[in-house]
């Protein structure tokens, strides 16, 4: 069975009380939900996972591989900073959909540029946590083909 790991980074599992006006209501718990209502939906399976911390989502990248087809990411801010989750999704060479639920070319300058949009295969932005049923609708139709 196909399977996506969707990963969430830094400061995500403060969603729902963290910038509410950048970053809407909607809790963690809440898309994760969302993610495993469309997953049963493909027949496909997912798995949810969040860390603060950069070695986690290191080590989960990793450990995606031979566990997972591909995987979506929201980074948070390490998008924008952190070589070492570019090089750890080059490794283990699985597609990886970027996701933001912010536009992040419409911020702050800094936040235009990710790391991740190099090794990834596309970017979802600006739609909020809508964005990640479609990131893996996109992502399982992509492993279909
Ligand atoms: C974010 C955008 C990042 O710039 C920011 O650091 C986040 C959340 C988003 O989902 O819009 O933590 O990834």
């Amino acid at each position: 069975m196909t399977s996506i790991l969707v990963m969430n980074g830094p400061n995500l599992n403060l969603l729902g009380t963290r910038q509410p006006e950048v970053y809407g209501a909607t809790t963690l718990a809440e898309i994760e939900s969302m993610c495993a209502r469309t997953a049963t939906e493909l027949g496909i399976g997912v798995e949810c996972m969040h860390s603060n911390h950069e070695g986690v989502l290191i080590e989960a990248i990793h450990g995606a591989r031979g566990r997972h087809d591909g995987i979506i990411l929201n980074a948070g801010a390490y998008t924008h900073s952190s070589i070492a989750l570019m090089d750890a999704l080059s490794s283990v060479a699985l597609p990886v959909i970027e996701l933001h639920l912010s536009n992040i070319h419409a911020r702050e300058a800094f936040r235009a540029h990710s790391y991740i949009a190099k090794v990834a295969m596309a970017q979802i932005c600006g739609l909020g946590p809508a964005g990640y049923p479609l990131a893996i609708r996109a992502l399982a139709e992509h492993l279909d083909r």
